[in-house]
């Protein structure tokens, strides 16, 4: 009995337009069947189609207050970061207590959760981020960021056919043929990468772009055709493989190569990221100019910041004659798919963590040590620390 002796709470998520949960009631009966009492917030998994009967059948209880639950539970599992509860009046890191364990995204190096991550330290709650989980194949099945990045891919190129005033596929009609969309992926990683698979689904001609040289041969086996940018692979990719922020003159040099391809395109996914960095900037004014009236960008990125020099973060706006999506928290829109993944992959990193019904913190394992945030009573992420300092702020 893996869970013998924990209380475990899934909170409602409080984000505006949230739909995810922690938890299904698959999951939830794998952590009672390993001897957890399971404490699921009323409501918690109605935006994923999952009623409060469900989770009750395989042994939760249902809690309407949120504090009681916070109160209870030794294990907090939830989506997105803590946050200001406005029913409460209450920020959700008040409700917690010393000797909690909290696992969730904390996206503990952004900026904006500087201060939550120091109040969770000062609470004396141990914190787990869910993005620091290393790309190792043992941690393939937690790795919540890469499931979510499934789903970001899939849903943006649904976003931009939707938007797109014509149609995505070659289509024979009486009157003669009207030729596809021509689609521009630019950042083949995992989002990307179900971005190309998904807008070649939907019959359209895609264009991919990428700086790693692996990045564009996944992007070609699954049927693009591929803008050569010509960054030197020694410049392009770094420590274990992951891309490098390119120094100015490459980037220039990387826009002139992607320029006459960005003014072609019907839909352009942006989704260039840089580990633990402000994502680069792609596409300018300029270039959103030359684009054909009606043609439409989602930029993925904007969470970092995003690609297109024009994304409004959280808006969807027309630019000379463009749709500029920024649209943020995509996997969102996806719930059922995108909960059904992410309540597996953090019910694997619990069954990590938690060793005959205690919170095992063991440094000596890679998973455990990168995702660590908060622990007796001091922030240890060392992303969020140097970006603290290099902001020049104290560490509280
Ligand atoms: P990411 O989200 O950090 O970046 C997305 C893509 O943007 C990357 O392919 C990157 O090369 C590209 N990019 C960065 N700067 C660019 C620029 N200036 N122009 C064009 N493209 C640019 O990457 P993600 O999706 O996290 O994946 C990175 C790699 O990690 C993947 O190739 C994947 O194979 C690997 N991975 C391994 C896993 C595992 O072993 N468990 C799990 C997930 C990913």
């Amino acid at each position: 009995m893996q869970f013998k002796g924990l209380t475990i709470g899934i909170p409602k998520e409080i984000m505006h337009g949230e739909l995810r949960v922690a938890a299904t009631p698959e999951t939830v009966g794998k952590m009672t069947a390993a001897g957890a009492r399971v404490l699921v917030e009323k409501d918690a998994g109605k935006g994923s189609y999952f009623e409060d009967d469900a989770y009750r059948k395989v042994g939760a209880e249902i809690v309407s207050d949120v504090e009681e639950l916070y109160e209870a539970a030794d294990i907090i599992l939830k989506v997105k970061e803590p946050l200001f509860n406005s029913q409460k009046n209450k920020h959700e890191v008040e409700m917690m207590h010393a000797g909690q364990t909290l696992i969730t995204f904390l996206h503990p190096a952004a900026p904006a959760n500087h201060e939550m991550v120091q109040r969770l330290a000062a609470k004396g709650v141990t914190s787990f981020t869910l993005d620091g989980i290393p790309r190792i194949s043992r941690a393939q099945a937690m790795d919540a960021l890469t499931s979510m990045s499934t789903v970001a891919g899939y849903k943006s190129v649904l976003m931009a056919a939707d938007m797109l005033p014509k149609f995505m596929p070659l289509i024979g009609t009486a009157v003669g043929v009207i030729q596809p969309a021509v689609v521009l992926v630019i950042g083949t990683g995992v989002a990307g990468l179900q971005a190309v698979a998904t807008a070649k689904r939907l019959g359209a001609v895609v264009y991919a772009v990428d700086i790693r040289p692996d990045a564009i041969e996944q992007a070609k086996s699954l049927g693009a055709k591929v803008v050569d940018v010509g960054v030197p692979p020694e410049i392009a990719v770094g420590e274990g493989g992951y891309a490098k922020s390119l120094p100015e003159e490459w980037l220039l040099k990387e826009r002139e190569a992607i320029s006459e391809a960005v003014s072609k395109a019907d839909i352009i996914i942006l989704t260039a990221l840089i580990p633990g960095k402000l994502a680069p900037v792609l596409i300018t004014e300029e270039m959103v100019k030359s684009m054909k009236p009606g043609s439409v960008i989602v930029d993925v990125a904007i969470d970092q910041g995003g690609n297109c020099a024009l994304t409004a973060a959280g808006e969807r706006k027309q630019v000379y004659g463009v749709w500029i999506d920024g649209t943020k928290n995509i996997p969102g829109m996806v719930p059922v798919s995108s909960t059904w993944m992410f309540a597996h992959n953090i019910y694997n990193y619990i069954a990590c963590l938690v060793k005959e019904g205690k919170v095992v913190i063991n440094m000596d394992d890679a998973i455990i040590a990168s995702s660590l945030v908060t622990k007796d009573g001091k922030l240890v992420h060392t992303g969020a620390l140097e970006a603290i300092k290099k902001m020049g702020s104290e560490v509280k």
